[in-house]
């Protein structure tokens, strides 16, 4: 099944879904687009790298419309199967996320409910959580619909907090012990579960 990755940073979760096709753990499902919605943002080097094709739709210069207008139509075009928002920012319209129920996944840094929704991305997440002083936090991928982080849960990991942690020290172990194991085996499941006419 085509799986398109939308990106907007570094691409670390772009990574683990490439390696994990490498691997063998990715296998019903397969990277064919990277899209990312600003240009020159290094996710887009990984998918160059690893010879995937790439697609920047500004979605500053387009405004909000024009963009989804051309991912949704880029995505049929492509008969992509499964949508992966990987570190990706822009919040998706209840129209567009609608349009693909079921078909869009997306990976939180933190145990949805804790630290999610409006204005809880990146580094803030984890300082959110360390200002609340959690020993747990971890990681959430959920469908995607018109509520930021709101929609159904597929699958979560904990991470223990340590003492001393900054909210880098907390981010980074999070992605490795948590987003970079629960995003490939959720992508590969959602492509399973589509695939046998259960998605
Ligand atoms: C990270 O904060 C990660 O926790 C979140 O998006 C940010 C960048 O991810 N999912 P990536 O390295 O661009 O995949």
């Amino acid at each position: 099944m085509p799986i398109a990755v939308l990106v907007s940073g570094g691409g670390t979760n772009l990574q683990a879904l490439l390696d994990a096709e490498g691997s063998g753990t990715l296998h019903s499902g397969t990277v064919t687009l990277v899209i990312s919605d600003r240009p020159g943002v290094f996710a887009l080097e990984r998918a160059a790298k690893a010879g995937v094709e790439t697609l920047t739709l500004d979605r500053k210069a387009l405004g909000r419309e024009a963009f989804e207008q051309a991912l949704a139509r880029t995505l049929q075009e492509r008969g992509i199967g499964l949508v992966v928002l990987a570190g990706f920012l822009s919040i998706l319209s209840a129209s567009f996320t609608d349009r693909f129920a079921g078909r869009i996944i997306n990976v939180h840094p933190s145990l949805i409910p804790a630290f999610c929704g409006k204005g809880f991305y990146g580094l803030k997440v984890h300082e959110a959580a360390l200002v609340r002083g959690v020993r747990l936090t971890g990681a959430t991928v959920h469908f995607v619909d018109s509520v930021p982080d709101g929609g159904p849960i597929i699958d979560q990991k904990a991470v223990r907090v340590l003492r001393g942690d900054t909210p880098e020290t907390l981010q980074q172990r999070v992605m490795k012990q948590a987003e970079w194991v629960l995003l490939p085996r959720a992508a590969e499941k959602v492509c399973r579960d589509i695939l046998r006419g259960r998605g």
